[in-house]
């Protein structure tokens, strides 16, 4: 067969370029540092933050306070407060290519459905009882109640979600392979977004009638705290 041996060949150079190792994070740094200069500045646009000057740098941009604090999960519809140290919030992460979330959960609360398109999510339990979860691409649901001390990893780019099965507040601890992982999460995205997901679409793609859509949207549309 005249064709055998191109595919063949085909076909192990494909293999081989799915064996090699792939990066799965932010790109690597070019300098020690580049500590993000926040400030706007319509007239430049980088992938990430452009550096403040070196000798501007000292010591306190390398440190962050804001996860020592526990989140007030009263003040979302969810019982869930989510405080990041992302390169926002903790300019020094610029170009490193980590982060981290604090996550409290109050009682019976959720921290929703969602996905974090650029990070894997590795979560460290260190309080409380949390069922935790993915949705793989195949639909499969991956998920179990953890115990203080316990990890569970969300691969990047999949559905997950934390909720609290236990009876005291849940603090976990999230960590990520990218300064700024986003977010997408579920039900606002498709029921709060500006402008809205014509009715027609929804309506379609979920197979209900429009009361239910109505119903759905007018949830988040009371409070915009997710
Ligand atoms: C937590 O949020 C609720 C609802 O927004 C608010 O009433 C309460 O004062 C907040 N608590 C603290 C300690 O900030």
């Amino acid at each position: 067969m005249e064709y055998a041996k191109p595919l063949l060949l085909l076909f192990l150079s494909s293999s081989l370029l799915l064996l090699s190792p792939t990066r799965a994070a932010d790109p690597d740094p070019l300098q020690d540092f580049c500590v993000a200069d926040t400030a706007d500045n319509p007239a430049v646009s980088v992938n990430g933050f452009p550096c403040k000057p070196a000798s501007a740098v000292t010591v306190d941009d390398f440190v962050f306070d804001g996860l020592a604090k526990e989140g007030n999960t009263s003040a979302s519809i969810f019982g869930a407060s989510i405080t990041p140290a992302n390169v926002l919030s903790f300019p020094a992460l610029n170009t490193l290519g980590v982060s981290m979330n604090r996550v409290d959960i109050a009682p019976g609360g959720v921290n929703p459905p969602h996905i974090h398109p650029r990070a894997t999510e590795l979560l460290l339990l260190l309080r409380g009882r949390l069922l935790v979860g993915f949705v793989s691409t195949e639909n499969k649901l991956f998920a179990k109640v953890l115990k203080p001390g316990e990890n569970f990893v969300a691969p990047k780019g999949l559905v997950h979600f934390q909720y609290n099965v236990g009876e005291e507040k849940a603090f976990a601890i999230t960590a990520f392979d990218s300064q700024f992982p986003g977010v997408v999460v579920a039900a606002p995205s498709l029921f709060a977004a500006t402008p809205a997901i014509p009715d027609e679409v929804l309506t379609k793609a979920l197979q209900v009638d429009q009361k239910v859509v109505d119903m759905i949207k007018s949830n988040f549309g009371k409070n915009n705290n997710y």
